[in-house]
């Protein structure tokens, strides 16, 4: 079932003479393969203004996210022969705020003997690696290579190599030696390397995956180039056998923002078994020596999902990694807003795929425990306080279903608001509703089982796939009887920021242009809504192509 969803895995399990002769004729197809029809060509309607897309053709993982010389770069998982997975490279997009981007020539192509699937990148500042003239700051990327026949691999096994840019990530050469790490016996599940500087010891810090043995290997290096090891990362009972672990991250932050009190962040993404099924991203808190990580909670054995920490509790996040040498050693991710259940099957073209907003991530104690929140990165807020606004004070909503004004129609948008839900047994909004009533995102709190739902069972297109879930619930407590929101809604996605930035579902959606009218409701009982601002978001494509 899973192999059906990720091609990849697919041709793992191809006798290896078959998967040679297959990877052949896509590498030679690939170079004539035919534009989308002209039918299929354009879905604008569902392309985000806010969010990065690829001009055309597939993305997946956001890759090397680094920032350096006041430019934020975004390198991705990207087929630039077709709209579909295939071809692994590294397409480029690069920002001054996290919100404009500007799509670069592709950076790293698979060729005859690999494809390069997702790594990180770091400034090497002290020309660590030697790969710069002397006092320069090469851009180093650690990434995987997946060989093919002719290689001098097994075809389809993956290791970890390097390239460098000495132009600022525009052109990239591989480093003559690769791979520079390797398992022994070579694996086809060895991938992922995420790199950063690990301060208090003074070296490289690498976390990879040996993906379907639920393994984060962590490993140490002055150089960039010779890797020793440090150590596992694993759980006892591994409560998803057959799912994978991929993309792993891990970076300290402070808690309750004292700097004396910082704890480590191991982020796992696992698919399939997420949240809200099919793939996710998990996070574990604990402490890291230089060797080892120790989590401070691992859920029982038996537990299921929603005794785990997730980034997000929507469908559509996954592959989330850091930014390297963001500004003020801050925590800022980007996640791919899609999901390994369906991602092949989205009705978007020339393009499929999307990045999710990027977030601020924070450690904050609750209930006893260290906990992930998020917000938007601060540039979003700026963005807001551009926005036409349309402000209402207070609304009492009784058992029904109230469209606000024509003002607050609208597809890209942010929208801010307070429920009560006081006697209402289910409350809350809905964004992208059609005239009539039929289409529309739900977004509600359930009194009874105090619980937030994010429910796209009426959103617009759904039946391309089985997979596409259609409801989200999370447990959420009320906050003195309250609960406020931040909806950030455009052209095809919802992400809903809650409790204080605790909880965020982000769910795909594929409404119809004019379907943009938002509405409050109540069920059976009385809500009041207070401090409501609907703010039209300016659309960023208009530059997206001018930076
Ligand atoms: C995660 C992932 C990675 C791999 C890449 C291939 O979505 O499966 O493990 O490197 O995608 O495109």
């Amino acid at each position: 079932m899973r192999d059906s969803r990720h091609p990849f895995l697919r041709r793992r399990l191809l006798p290896s003479l078959l998967c040679a002769a297959l990877m052949a004729s896509i590498t030679e197809s690939a170079a004539s393969y035919p534009l989308p029809a002209a039918s299929d060509s354009d879905t604008s309607q569902w392309r985000s203004a806010l969010h990065y897309t690829p001009q055309r053709n597939w993305m997946n993982d956001p890759n090397g996210l680094v920032y350096d010389k006041g430019i934020y770069h975004l390198f991705y998982q990207y087929n630039p022969n077709a709209n579909v997975w295939g071809d692994m490279s590294w397409g480029h997009a690069t920002s001054r705020d996290l919100l404009h981007w500007t799509e670069q020539p592709v950076a790293m192509r698979a060729n005859q003997t690999e494809e390069i699937f997702s790594g990180s990148i770091v400034v090497d500042t002290h020309n660590t690696a030697g790969l710069g003239p002397a006092n320069s700051s090469p851009l180093v990327a650690l990434y995987t290579s997946v060989y093919k026949a002719g290689s001098g691999h097994p075809p389809g096994t993956q290791a970890q190599s390097l390239a460098y840019s000495l132009d600022d990530g525009q052109t990239w050469q591989k480093y003559s030696r690769n791979p520079v790490l390797t398992l022994n016996p070579e694996s086809n599940n060895f991938r992922d390397p995420k790199v950063s500087w690990y301060e208090p010891g003074g070296y490289w810090l690498m976390t990879t995956v040996v993906a379907d043995a639920h393994v984060v290997k962590m490993y140490r290096s002055d150089n960039l180039i010779d890797w020793t090891f440090l150590s596992d990362f694993t759980l006892p009972d591994i409560p998803h056998q057959g799912s994978l672990w991929e993309m792993p991250d891990l970076f300290p932050l402070p808690l309750d923002g004292d700097s004396r009190n910082q704890k480590w962040v191991m982020i796992v993404n696992v698919n399939p078994w997420s949240i809200a099924g099919g793939s996710g991203a998990m996070y574990f808190v604990g402490g890291f020596d230089g060797k080892t990580f120790t989590p401070e909670h691992v859920p029982t054995a038996g537990s299921d999902p929603s005794r785990y920490q997730w980034l997000d509790h929507g469908a559509d996040y996954y592959a989330a990694g850091t930014f390297a040498s963001a500004p003020g050693g801050k925590a800022i991710t980007i996640g791919w807003m899609s999901n390994w259940d369906y991602a092949a099957r989205i009705p978007t073209a020339p393009w499929k795929g999307a990045m999710a907003l990027p977030r601020m991530l924070s450690l904050k104690t609750v209930d006893g425990m260290p906990r992930l929140t998020f917000e938007p990165v601060q540039q979003y807020a700026s963005l807001v306080r551009e926005g036409a606004t349309t402000r209402i004070k207070e609304r009492t909503v009784s058992s029904s279903t109230q469209e606000l004004a024509p003002s607050t129609r609208g597809t890209v948008q942010n929208i801010d608001l307070t429920i009560t839900p006081r006697s209402a047994q289910r409350t809350g909004l809905i964004v992208r509703g059609s005239a009539n009533g039929a289409v529309g995102t739900r977004i509600f709190y359930d009194t009874g089982t105090q619980t937030l739902t994010v429910d796209r069972s009426s959103s617009g297109k759904t039946g391309f796939s089985d997979a596409f879930s259609k409801q989200h619930i999370v447990n959420l407590p009320l906050e003195n009887g309250k609960l406020r929101l931040t909806v950030v809604v455009d052209m095809n996605s919802v992400e809903v920021f809650a409790g204080g930035g605790e909880i965020v579902v982000t769910d795909l959606i594929f409404p119809a242009l004019d379907d943009d009218r938002l509405s409050l409701f109540a069920d059976n009982g009385t809500a009041t809504f207070s401090d409501i601002s609907i703010t039209d978001l300016p659309d960023p494509h208009s530059t997206r192509h001018a930076r």
